[in-house]
């Protein structure tokens, strides 16, 4: 590709052309793929419902898998997996195709049926794009939840999708440690009793407690399966999995995809995106247990036939070169993480970079949070060689795929560091103000996209009514995302970050109120309210103040049991930065806790309007903590 960029020229007229006839242009998509039945209609979109490829059939397992066997890809990697400790696991197209079917037939051996749902909380290892692609496979709908989430997190997904089937491991692994993901399902399914079967693999020898009748061993039961399971047509509206993400109440989403527009919608993409060809090794960073794992490590990938690489393990650990390493030696061509993992990578500095050659990169992507300039062109230079262009792509996990980026793999036009730039084909992008009208170039807007997309979601599981309030009543047609952004007079967007009560902690979604709830759940906590404040490795960290219930006092031993509480509640990636002890919050006269304050206190910027406040002397009080947090941190320096 060189490292030449090309002017706009027609690119913006063929954006233009594209989303006009939406329907065109995606049936031209989507008969890319092999389709089991061809659709009848390529779009029913009765608002906000729509329904994409209608009366086509399809099988999510068969296309990123059993298709590859017809050519030379059956020999070659599909799957690269490295542990921290340099374990390795390579599984060609036909082992993956072997272990998928062996797969699907123990779930099938187990009871599990088309529609039925199959929990995995499970680490980074292969088995866990195996479950993905086995319950695909049936037509079993699969829901992952991060491994790093904890008990309570990890049984409200459950008990949202009534599932009766979870897959685990004994342990995940992380910087040298064991994590007890056996011994914290055991802790779940007191909370979440419609579980009847868990299915444990085993990694270590380490003792875990076995339940007889619920509990079974993963390696016991693929005895007894079958070599070859049918994959089963499914309709393109069939549901491939729900995810949970984070929303502005307590409780999470559960992200419904469907098979056929989802998969229609990641293979596009991915091919304008980064130019995925069979012959690009991809190194997608997230855990699978988010949507980028999902549509960057398992789906889009394999549906081109590339290899797909896995690492289980962090940036730094057992050295900040680990990843460098990682690139040189599998020859990765597509590099694809956060910009929280950047910042730290570029706080180690350069010299970790010199002793790896990263001359096999072809194209470096960004992706989850807003990467700052001067960031990226430490990226460009460091890591690309000024050779490779950077892809920030800016998606969700309601999207399903990425929605705005550059795309190389099409037209490579200039790139301006920390603008997502334009919107791809298809997508009808823009940025409005509160009325929902567009905003003039330079002027702050909300984003929204104002024509359905076969990647977006069908709705929230069992929650049609959330679905339509969440996202389609702020703006009248149009979904609304929930972000900031701009345009600039060239059209290329800038995103600045969320616009409602979401955080982004080191690009992961976490919901203030989720997080309030876990301190409020504290015996001794009588109100709480949580923020994020900008950091300049995560993007964000979480603050929290508190109000006691009478009899308690403030000090260090709560502050370190709210932080066990959360940490016990949601993860450790949802642990408290800062616990602030007030007697009040500062509220709306009608009770709503006014965030928006709270925030201005911690940055030491205006508080803007108070009318609606009900008593001034609550930021009063947060003011004078504030400071006194302020001096005491001072004074440790
Ligand atoms: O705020 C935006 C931010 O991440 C949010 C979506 O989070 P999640 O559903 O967890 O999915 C993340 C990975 C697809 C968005 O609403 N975001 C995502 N990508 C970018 C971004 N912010 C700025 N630039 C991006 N490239």
């Amino acid at each position: 590709m060189g490292g030449k960029f090309y002017p706009v020229k027609g690119y913006i007229d063929f954006l233009k052309a594209a989303s006009s006839d939406i329907e065109s242009f995606w049936a031209r998509e989507a008969s890319k793929l092999e389709w089991f039945k061809h659709w009848d209609r390529v779009l029913e979109w009765e608002e906000p419902f729509a329904k994409w490829f209608a009366g086509g059939m399809l099988n999510a397992s068969y296309l990123c898998v059993d298709k590859h066997l017809y050519s030379w890809h059956k020999n070659k990697v599909a799957l690269y997996w490295e542990d921290e400790e340099g374990h390795t696991k390579a599984l060609s197209y036909f082992q993956l195709y072997r272990e998928v079917n062996r797969f699907a037939s123990m779930l099938r051996n187990l009871g599990v049926n088309k529609g039925d749902r199959v929990v995995l909380y499970m680490p980074m290892i292969p088995e866990l794009p195996i479950a993905m692609l086995a319950s695909a496979r049936i037509g079993a709908i699969h829901t992952v939840v991060f491994s790093g989430f904890s008990s309570q997190a990890l049984a409200d997904r459950i008990n949202d999708t009534s599932a009766e089937i979870l897959i685990t491991a004994d342990f995940g692994k992380r910087r040298g440690r064991l994590i007890p993901l056996k011994e914290i399902v055991d802790e779940t399914l007191k909370l979440a009793p419609t579980i009847k079967k868990v299915v444990v693999i085993r990694r270590t020898k380490e003792a875990i407690n076995i339940e007889d009748g619920r509990d079974f061993m993963y390696h016991e039961l693929i005895k007894d399966a079958e070599n070859y399971v049918e994959p089963e047509p499914l309709e393109s509206c069939h549901p491939l999995y729900i995810l949970y993400t984070s929303g502005t109440t307590g409780k999470p989403k559960g992200v419904m995809h469907s098979t056929g527009g989802y998969l229609v919608y990641n293979y596009a993409t991915y091919k304008w995106v980064f130019d995925i060809s069979d012959e690009s090794i991809h190194w997608c960073t997230a855990d699978v247990g988010w949507v980028t794992g999902h549509s960057s490590i398992v789906y889009a990938p394999l549906l081109h036939g590339a290899t797909v690489l896995m690492f289980e393990g962090t940036p730094d650990y057992p050295d900040p070169g680990v990843w460098w390493r990682i690139i040189e030696k599998y020859g990765v061509t597509i590099f694809y993480t956060s910009p929280t993992a950047i910042r730290m990578l570029m706080r180690y500095g350069e010299e970790w970079l010199k002793n790896y050659d990263l001359s096999s990169l072809k194209i470096l992507g960004s992706v989850g949070e807003p990467i700052n300039p001067e960031v990226w062109r430490w990226y460009y230079k460091n890591v690309g060689g000024e050779r490779c262009p950077i892809v920030d792509t800016w998606w969700q996990t309601e999207t399903g795929g990425i929605m705005i980026s550059p795309a190389p793999g099409m037209e490579l036009i200039p790139l301006k560091p920390g603008s997502v730039t334009l919107p791809l084909p298809g997508i009808d992008a823009e940025v409005v103000d509160e009325e929902g009208k567009p905003v003039s170039a330079g002027i702050k807007g909300y984003l929204v996209i104002r024509k359905p997309w076969p990647g977006m979601l069908m709705g929230l599981y069992r929650d049609p009514e959330r679905y339509r309030e969440v996202y389609w009543s702020r703006f009248k047609g149009m979904y609304y995302t929930g972000d900031y952004a701009m345009k600039d007079e060239e059209g290329y967007f800038w995103i600045f970050g969320r616009a409602d009560e979401v955080i982004k902690v080191a690009g992961h979604r976490l919901g203030t109120a989720e997080i309030e709830s876990a301190v409020v759940s504290a015996p001794f906590v009588a109100e709480a309210a949580v923020i994020g404040k900008p950091d300049p490795i995560k993007g964000e960290v979480i603050v929290v103040f508190v109000i006691l219930k009478e009899g308690h006092k403030p000090g260090d031993e709560l502050r370190g049991e709210i932080i066990r509480h959360v940490r016990e509640h949601i993860g450790p990636i949802a642990t408290p930065d800062e616990v602030h002890f007030v007697a009040k919050l500062p509220k709306t006269r009608s009770g709503k806790i006014m965030r928006r304050l709270l925030k201005a206190v911690i940055m030491d910027k205006p508080i803007g309007d108070i009318t609606t406040l009900e008593d001034e002397a609550s930021i009063e009080e947060v003011k004078s903590v504030y400071e006194e947090f302020k001096h005491i941190m001072k004074s440790r320096l």
